[in-house]
């Protein structure tokens, strides 16, 4: 047995000695061009009388679904006693999905155990900032760095591995269930955590330097000291940012280790033809997708509405566009390809309050989610459940179990009108010169999330949606736009975009400044390059290792309370801004593009520019409220680059992909589409209602 033969060690695997490498396969030959995009949906027959079954995969078969995501939180029944395995009843699922002509997305079960692992083994549970232990009743709670939940782990991935592995009914894996890195302060993930500082730092005088330990007596004299760094009892003040950044990387590192553990195991029974991937949530504060090495590729789950305002009257129905604006194009550059394994099929029972969705919505977001790329589209879960937590949760059928929810219906649409497109694809498409001149990237990565969400400085910063408003304006400009990572190749891009980038080295700018001296055009925002890698300030001026680059030194930083405007002009027109202003002082050969235009320090320069080598940098160092300045010094970098931009209203997003343009709006007002005399309209209307779609080919 595999879990015999290779007996894998939590710690020698983090310590990035794994004891054997898999690598993962290019994920494109998963999924067919010409399908477009595969639709499939979570049905969980451990809540259902058997005698439904059959009735049920029937149905999602007659919908046109074509896979079944199986055996997520069914660790229970597949092993209802230690060391006593039943797969029958699974057996009995996955044959009547190949009856019906379906396939089968298997999942490893670890995000629930059964009770009576709990019982005999209560460490398989983290434990809380207080020291309390969790125990069963939700997902996503397990001790994934105890050495005794790991052995189960294994021996229950090995088993599903070893019976599915060569099924040809079964396409792909998902393992776990949206990978939280939740924090865990057991006595197992104390171990772990100071076996990763070893590694990391090699000295514990490192360590003391890097955790700037000599402020409020908290040096070490060993590794054997350390403890997890522990807001719940330190309480705000006495946080150590550069110790709580390091907590995350290591929660991060050990949730990325878990799944590459999981995927090794299936690795090595499986078929090449099944892939293996997880289900991130769209915003994932703390698991950190690019941390994996042995997926396939990662997918994301998309929520949209949990009951905010969004943008305009109907805005509470239609969702926030933001949440699969940027997730599929995060999760599309982890692995190439991504597609969401979870999408919101009406109301949820976890909102703030739950409204229904304005008719068509869900077909919106399944159009948004393809727009993007997205290969695979399926949906929690078939069938509304009559129980549990979840009892108010929307399925894609009622509580009947028959008869189609509005969100069914969408989806059933959805379906009919992508086999409509699968007819008019044609293969080889070339993305338009229009476009490509306006090629994108925002670099963005986790950590600097983490750091500046931990010292915000204003209250008023949000630390998630300040880099994604820069997704919102490219999108709004019409630029197609990756969000890329450090080591991302730069030569295709016009424009790079690096907001609020805090953490940085000299290497990371040098690779900026090639990136403008061969031609890019480079704009660079306030907070960047502010820390080095540790957290730490620069023994220099603020920003000090892109002074040069900017062509200025940023005196000085200002933010406001709330209410109180300042106020920036630029070309004639004023901004307000609330939350961030850099004071810049510009050298010779800088140009001022907008300067602050009140507070004692009117007339100081809030956005510059100049040329380098072919390129331009460009540096705005004021976060307006509305964002318009920041979309107009970005539309004056396009055209600087030669290309055109367009000016979609804020919730109408416009892709291209495989020679399909398609647009949707999360707005409340129609929006007319400028569409070419060329156009042909394939799905939709030119004129894109709230929660419209329109599908043209040139
Ligand atoms: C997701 C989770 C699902 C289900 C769903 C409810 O976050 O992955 O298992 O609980 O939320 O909205």
């Amino acid at each position: 047995m595999y879990y015999l033969k290779k007996s894998i060690s939590v710690f020698s695997v983090m310590l990035g000695m794994a004891v054997f490498t898999a690598t993962s396969q290019t994920p494109n030959r998963f999924f067919p061009d010409k399908e477009l995009v595969t639709t499939g949906i979570y049905y969980y027959p451990e809540h259902w009388n058997e005698s439904q079954w059959e009735r049920d995969i029937r149905k999602i078969s007659e919908m046109d679904f074509e896979f079944v995501h199986l055996a997520e939180f069914a660790w229970f029944k597949m092993e209802p006693a230690e060391g006593a395995y039943d797969f029958a009843w699974l057996d009995k699922v996955v044959d009547l999905c190949a009856k019906y002509n379906l396939k089968v997305v298997m999942c490893t079960p670890s995000a629930t155990t059964p009770v009576w692992m709990r019982i005999k083994y209560p460490e398989t549970f983290i434990m809380d900032g207080h020291y309390i232990r969790g125990e069963n009743g939700t997902r996503g709670l397990a001790s994934i760095t105890n050495p005794s939940y790991r052995l189960f782990v294994e021996k229950i991935v090995t088993e599903l591995a070893k019976r599915y592995g060569k099924n040809k009914h079964v396409t792909g894996w998902q393992i776990d269930n949206e990978p939280p890195a939740i924090p865990d302060y057991s006595p197992s993930s104390q171990e772990t955590f100071r076996k990763w500082l070893k590694n990391r730092y090699k000295t514990i005088h490192a360590l003391n330097v890097a955790w700037g330990a000599a402020f409020w007596s908290q040096w070490f004299n060993s590794f054997d000291e350390v403890i997890i760094p522990n807001t719940s009892l330190v309480g705000w003040w006495g946080n150590n940012p550069h110790a709580l950044l390091d907590f995350k990387r290591y929660l991060a590192d050990s949730q990325a280790e878990f799944l590459d553990f999981q995927a090794g195991i299936l690795r090595y029974y499986i078929s090449k033809d099944q892939y293996i991937t997880t289900n991130y949530t769209a915003i994932s504060t703390g698991a950190d997708a690019r941390r994996t090495q042995k997926l396939d590729f990662a997918t994301y789950t998309a929520y949209p509405n949990g009951g905010s305002d969004n943008i305009g009257k109907l805005g509470f129905r239609l969702g926030d566009s933001k949440t699969i604006l940027f997730a599929s194009e995060f999760y599309k550059s982890v692995g190439g390809v991504s597609g969401v394994m979870e999408i919101q099929p009406g109301p949820v029972n976890w909102g703030s309050y739950n409204p229904l969705l304005l008719p068509g919505t869900v077909r919106m977001w399944l159009y948004h989610s393809f727009a993007a790329g997205g290969k695979l589209a399926c949906s929690y879960r078939f069938r509304q459940i009559l129980y549990s937590s979840e009892q108010y949760h929307a399925g894609i059928m009622l509580t009947d179990g028959v008869t189609a929810s509005p969100g069914g219906e969408d989806y059933m649409q959805f379906i009919k009108e992508i086999k409509g497109l699968r007819q008019q694809y044609k293969p080889g498409a070339k993305m338009p010169e229009k476009l490509t001149s306006r090629s994108t990237a925002i670099l963005w990565n986790l950590e600097n999330y983490w750091t500046i969400d931990r010292q915000k400085q204003t209250w008023q910063w949000n630390a998630w949606n300040y880099p994604v408003k820069f997704l919102e304006i490219t999108k709004a400009l019409g630029a197609p736009t990756d969000i890329i990572a450090e080591s991302a190749d730069l030569s295709r891009y016009k424009l790079l975009v690096v907001p609020a980038y805090e953490l940085a080295d000299s290497a990371l700018v040098k690779k900026w400044e090639n990136f403008v001296m061969k031609g890019g055009h480079l704009i660079i925002t306030c907070r960047t390059a502010t820390k080095d890698r540790n957290g730490h300030f620069w023994e220099g001026p603020i920003a000090a290792p892109v002074s040069g680059l900017i062509g200025a030194r940023v005196k000085a930083v200002d933010m406001l309370p709330p209410g109180n405007n300042g106020d920036v002009l630029m070309n004639s027109s004023h901004y307000k801004w609330n939350n961030w202003a850099d004071l810049l002082e510009p050298v010779k050969n800088t140009e001022v593009l907008a300067s602050y235009d009140n507070q004692f320090y009117k007339g100081k320069a809030a956005v510059i520019k100049r040329k380098a080598g072919k390129g331009t940098v460009t540096y705005i160092g004021v976060d307006t409220d509305d964002s318009d300045l920041e979309k107009e010094v970005l539309r004056s970098s396009y055209q600087e680059a030669g290309a055109t931009t367009e000016d979609y209203p804020v919730g109408v997003y416009v892709y291209w992909r495989d020679g399909f343009n398609i647009a949707v709006n999360y707005s409340s007002e129609n929006y007319a589409m400028n569409l070419p005399a060329k156009a042909k309209i394939l799905v939709g209307e030119q004129v894109l209602k709230p929660a419209g779609v329109l599908v043209w080919s040139e």
